[in-house]
């Protein structure tokens, strides 16, 4: 049975938040760019669909419009936003520019309880983000939610089938948004809730057997929770049939590599384990420039991983652990992180081997992900683990690479993360590292002068990488990093903390 909910994106920052609060809900949504033909729509057969909000404003003469047939459907509808105020538009109704602006928290007053709004109190808190408003509504149309400051904060259509909210339900400030996205989902689309992990599992392996049959896939491995989910997958699906490469790139944290692969052969993955440290490090030898190394690691992945996987013979497949965010043909403008640094992960992999893609995750937000790989039985220590950049400790240097950097900069890193474990803080934390400077600072120990490094510690809450606060980590705690690290670690003298957000710096410092 389909029951997949189209949201439509127009450019708005929520859009994928729009998705995953409808997948939270046991539903699953896809994202389509707002001028997806009708035609597709129509081949999608969604079971409704969601109109997202925009920074644009239906006024301006390029503000991003839909084939009105799209809304005319009998498909449900909810429109958001700016979405609401198209709606009125292309119903012919009158939206007004307004001079006063309605952003952050308002309360609404119910005006008609009966299926958007059932169960939700008279008066409840939602988050406006809106610069129009509808001053005349549709024929056919009636108001079900006003504020003091906006006559219409919601409205349906007299047959129950269109609905449009001024505010955001899908964001947290909109006390009750969960109940109403439920009630549009549940009561007016008449949803079933079928998307489950469970489900996403059973349905993922069929189609993995389906497409791959007795074949052979390659996969790299990299000890992160997307590679490892997507090979789970696929060893449950064809078994020792599926061919693992990890490479140990020398950049890893302490005792990286062994973990890794040592959990890799716990779950008994056909595991094909490569040391490249050497030949990374003669290729990175010299090398400052961070995007220089961004180049010079990725493209000796690719010689590694192509010479091994060129070692299976027969090898048809290569799968991948991409995922949903990566896939979005998305309105909204991507954060500025992928444009300021080339992030490279094994992109560009396939089209020189020769090899048919295979991409099992392409349909999961992270924390799918994560759920479907508890689900799969993989160690919560592999599934929670911060992210951890492909080049790994190199962009961690700042300048040259050298292998007693490297090891001062592992043992620091090692503290650092061992006591924000032993303080139950790893969790709330969406990244933590040190960074190594190359600046040598004046210290004094015991009776001696000395003359050493700096170690930066970096710890930022997120909740997508895209922007980032400093952690407020207890100044206790941050003590005893301190204490640590300058007694253990040969070669550091100074310790200090970085709380930078971002925008405007990065989480990484190269
Ligand atoms: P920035 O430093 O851009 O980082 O704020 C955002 C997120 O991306 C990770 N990152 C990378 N990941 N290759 C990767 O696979 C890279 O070159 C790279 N650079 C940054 C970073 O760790 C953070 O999670």
């Amino acid at each position: 049975m389909n029951e997949t909910i189209l949201v439509l994106d127009f450019g708005s920052q929520y859009t994928q938040l729009i998705a995953r609060r409808v997948r939270e809900q046991g539903v699953y949504s896809e994202i389509r760019p707002f001028d997806t033909p009708l035609s597709e729509i129509r081949e999608l057969s969604p079971r409704a669909i969601i109109l997202s909000g925009s920074p644009a404003c239906v006024w301006d003469s390029g503000s991003p419009r839909i084939d009105p047939q799209i809304v005319q459907l009998g498909i449900p509808v909810l429109a958001i936003c700016y979405g609401l105020q198209l709606l009125v538009h292309i119903y012919g109704g009158k939206v007004e520019k307004s001079t006063m602006r309605e952003y952050g928290p308002a309360r609404i007053i119910i005006d008609d309880n009966s299926d958007l709004f059932h169960n939700i109190p008279n008066e409840t808190d939602v988050w406006m983000s809106h610069g129009d408003r509808v001053l005349e509504l549709p024929e056919g149309f009636s108001t079900i939610a006003h504020t003091p400051n906006s006559p219409v904060a919601a409205i349906k259509s007299n047959d129950g089938m269109i609905f449009g909210t001024q505010f955001h339900p899908e964001v947290v400030h909109t006390s009750r948004g969960k109940d109403i996205l439920y009630n549009f989902l549940y009561k007016i689309a008449g949803c079933n809730g079928l998307w489950t992990a469970e489900s996403f599992v059973e349905t993922a392996i069929r189609e993995i057997r389906e497409t791959v049959g007795d074949g052979k896939v390659v996969c790299a491995l990299s000890g992160g929770v997307d590679s490892t989910v997507t090979a789970s997958l696929l060893k449950e699906a064809i078994g020792d049939n599926l061919y693992c490469v990890f490479v140990d790139t020398g950049l890893m944290r302490f005792n990286e590599s062994k973990r890794v692969i040592d959990g890799y052969r716990d779950l008994e993955f056909n595991l094909i384990d490569v040391n490249a440290e050497e030949r990374f490090l003669k290729k990175l030898k010299g090398v400052s420039d961070p995007e220089k190394k961004r180049k010079i690691i990725g493209q000796e992945f690719i010689e590694v991983f192509e010479e091994e996987a060129m070692k299976i013979k027969d090898v048809e497949y290569l799968a991948q652990g991409t995922l949903y965010p990566d896939v979005i043909e998305s309105v909204s403008v991507k954060g500025p992180s992928s444009t300021i640094k080339s992030h490279h992960n094994v992109g560009g992999l396939p089209e020189k081997m020769n090899l048919k893609l295979i991409e099992p995750l392409k349909e999961l937000f992270k924390d799918e992900v994560r759920e479907t790989g508890s689900l799969m039985g993989i160690p919560s220590g592999l599934l929670n683990r911060h992210p951890f950049p492909g080049p790994g400790l190199a962009i961690r240097i700042i300048g040259k690479i050298t292998k007693r950097r490297l090891n001062l900069l592992r043992l620091a890193d090692h503290i650092f993360i061992e006591e924000l474990m032993n303080a139950g803080l790893y969790e709330d934390i969406w990244q933590a590292f040190c960074v190594y400077l190359p600046v040598k600072t004046v210290g004094v120990m015991g009776d001696e002068r000395t003359y050493e490094n700096v170690i930066a510690l970096r710890a930022v809450t997120s909740l997508d990488g895209m922007t980032a606060g400093w952690a407020r980590i207890p100044a206790t705690l941050l003590e005893r990093i301190s204490v640590r690290i300058i007694n253990e670690v040969n070669g550091v003298n100074r310790v200090v903390y970085d709380i930078s957000t971002k925008p405007p710096s990065t989480i990484e410092w190269e």
